[in-house]
């Protein structure tokens, strides 16, 4: 049986993820990775009982726990991220350190005997020109400052990661989501449809990492196209923009709108 790595169980994606592995009749084994035992036990209670199931909680930065959460694995889906547009943000890019330093250490220990799993990493339509292109300047205009730095700890990350070449890389890169039903989806590298439920995100992810044993996606940049028709909650999405262009503009007042409980 494979085994897949969920990183970022507790988030919107990483939940999909975990929920669509382990309802499907298809089996897999599952490592998942969080920072709180508590969050996972509450959204996942099932994880305390499924044998195919295995937690590593902790801090992101650790190596150590990473690399036993990675031991053995043949897919990791990284979906520890975030969505407000805090100043500075980094978490893009300390999960991409951090992967990619438990893989060197697992490459180190297991050295001939070591297969580089396939990593599929949570991005943004809005990276790839191609999907960018298709959007209305407007969205260009708030998009670029209302997810600006998002966007830069993103793009870093994943120059960083492109960089190791040793590591079969896909990066899923989906429209503006939603808390919706599957409602369809397809895999392309061409055309993107404004909206897509987590669900869907969470279905189109795994065929990207198991279509054609894994390869067909290798080294792409996919997005997942909504087929059917999507319920977007689009007062998320703009209570998003509207805290991201603020503190796009004004950068201090990030510290007050964490004080007044808008952003976490
Ligand atoms: N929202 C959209 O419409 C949209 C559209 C396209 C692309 N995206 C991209 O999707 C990503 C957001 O995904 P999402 O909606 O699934 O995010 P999410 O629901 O906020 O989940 C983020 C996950 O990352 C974990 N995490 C965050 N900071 C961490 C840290 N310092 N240490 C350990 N774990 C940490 C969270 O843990 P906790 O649960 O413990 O907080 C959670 O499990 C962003 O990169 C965004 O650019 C979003």
């Amino acid at each position: 049986m494979p085994t897949y790595a969920i990183l970022g169980a507790t988030g919107s994606t990483g939940s999909s993820l975990l929920k669509y592995l382990h309802e499907r009749p298809k089996k897999v084994k599952i490592n998942i990775y969080a920072r709180s035992a508590s969050k996972v036990e509450s959204l996942h209670p099932y994880t305390r009982t499924a044998e195919n199931i295995q937690s590593f909680v902790g801090d992101l930065t650790s190596a150590n726990l990473l690399k036993e959460c990675l031991r053995n694995v043949d897919v990791i889906f990284s979906a520890v991220a975030q969505n407000y547009n805090e100043p500075g943000c980094s978490v893009a890019q300390r999960t991409a350190h951090t992967i990619v330093d438990a893989l060197e250490a697992l490459r180190k220990e297991e050295g001939s005997s070591f297969k580089c799993p396939i990593l599929v990493f949570l991005s943004s339509a809005s990276l790839n020109p191609t999907f960018w292109n298709a959007q209305p300047g407007l969205a260009h205009f708030v998009l670029e400052r209302g997810c600006h730095y998002i966007y830069g700890d993103l793009r870093k990350s994943i120059e960083f990661l492109k960089e190791q070449s040793w590591i079969p890389l896909i990066t899923a890169e989906p429209p503006g989501l939603t808390d919706d039903i599957s409602r369809g989806y397809e895999l392309s590298e061409n055309e993107v449809t404004p909206g897509l439920s987590y669900d869907d995100l969470a279905r189109g992810m795994v065929q990207m990492a198991e279509e054609e044993g894994g390869h067909r996606w290798v080294g792409k940049g996919v997005t997942v196209k909504a087929t059917g028709s999507v319920k977007m909650n689009y007062l998320v999405l703009a209570r998003y923009l509207m805290v991201g262009l603020i503190a796009y503009y004004l950068p201090p007042a990030w510290a007050f709108m964490q004080r007044a409980g808008l952003v976490p």
